[in-house]
């Protein structure tokens, strides 16, 4: 049990992570097969916690929601790397990894102009190609591969042997981690626990023996989930705790605080539990990513 007093949430602003800890896989309604949400309920009340304020992605959400349908009050507060809760324009944490992918792409143009490579970079998002989309898009990427639309290989090749008419010898390629050619699924790290990751390598392999361009890829990976949080992440995770706590004190459960069209506010948590957003086709980003002749992989 850790006491949240002021004295010890004092001067954690520039840490990332979390000082109450968490996990990604610790269902209380499926805990190594079974169903010991009653426990969690029952562990409330015993601590006489009247509450809960969930911090997390879909996932926790979801988990939130049903915790919440058994009677327990509860308030969520998004936050994931991924950018994908519904009810929300942005999550936080997501900016902090953006910075990360868009500073691995100034490093890999460097590399990819000397040697005169392709350079892919795999990016994080689960489903949801917000980090491969935004950074591509900041890093000034040449192709963006995102969940959202299904590759086609012969599209990625035309960019790449467009980009060699134009007389440049090398090419930026950042594909989310989610990615998946047309007719296609995506690639699994570690297919037993779902975790998703290789596409980059696979691409990288498939450009190179298409292109005969030599090619590389690099998997970001973990890197995207740590260090000092941006100064944008602070404000929107201060923002989203003291909208919390507003909630709290006005007796205002069973809602999500969010940020939409630039206020924050709340939304019920029934409206978005278990959904995810990803980059609807029709997203101002790709429109600017196409305008800049970017290829999107289909
Ligand atoms: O949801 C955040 C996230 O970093 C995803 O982008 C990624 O797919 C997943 O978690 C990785 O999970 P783990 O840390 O368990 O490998």
């Amino acid at each position: 049990l850790l006491p949240l007093t002021a004295a010890r949430v004092e001067g954690i602003l520039d840490e990332g992570g979390t000082i109450l800890g968490t996990a990604n896989s610790g269902d209380p309604f499926s805990w190594k097969g079974k169903d010991r949400s009653t426990e969690v309920l029952g562990r409330f009340e015993e601590l006489g916690i009247g509450g809960l304020i969930s911090i997390g992605g879909d996932g926790s959400t979801a988990i939130a929601a049903r915790l919440m349908r058994q009677g327990l009050p509860v308030i969520a507060v998004p936050k994931t790397i991924d950018n994908d809760v519904e009810g929300t324009d942005v999550t936080f944490g997501f900016e902090s990894a953006l910075r990360c992918a868009t500073d691995a792409l100034d490093r890999l143009r460097t590399t990819g102009e000397s040697h005169r490579r392709v350079m892919v970079l795999e990016t994080m998002g689960r489903n949801a190609g917000w980090i491969a989309l935004t950074a591509g898009i900041a890093g000034g990427a040449d192709i963006i591969v995102i969940p959202e639309i299904p590759y086609e290989l012969s599209v990625i090749a035309e960019q790449i042997d467009r980009i060699r008419e134009r007389g440049r010898s090398y090419a930026l390629v950042v594909v989310a981690e989610g990615a998946r050619p047309k007719g296609g699924e995506p690639l699994f790290r570690d297919p037993e626990n779902q975790r998703l990751g290789g596409v980059g390598w696979a691409l990288a392999r498939q450009i190179e023996d298409l292109c005969a361009i030599e090619t590389r890829a690099t998997r970001l990976g973990h890197l995207q989930r740590g260090g000092s949080p941006s100064p944008v992440d602070r404000v929107l995770a201060t923002s989203f705790g003291a909208a919390a706590a507003r909630c709290v004190l006005a007796d205002h459960w069973n809602v999500m605080v969010a940020l939409r069209a630039g206020k924050i506010s709340t939304i019920a948590i029934e409206k978005i539990a278990g959904k995810i957003r990803v980059i609807d086709r029709n997203h101002p980003l790709l429109a600017t990513a196409r305008s800049l002749g970017v290829c999107v992989g289909a």
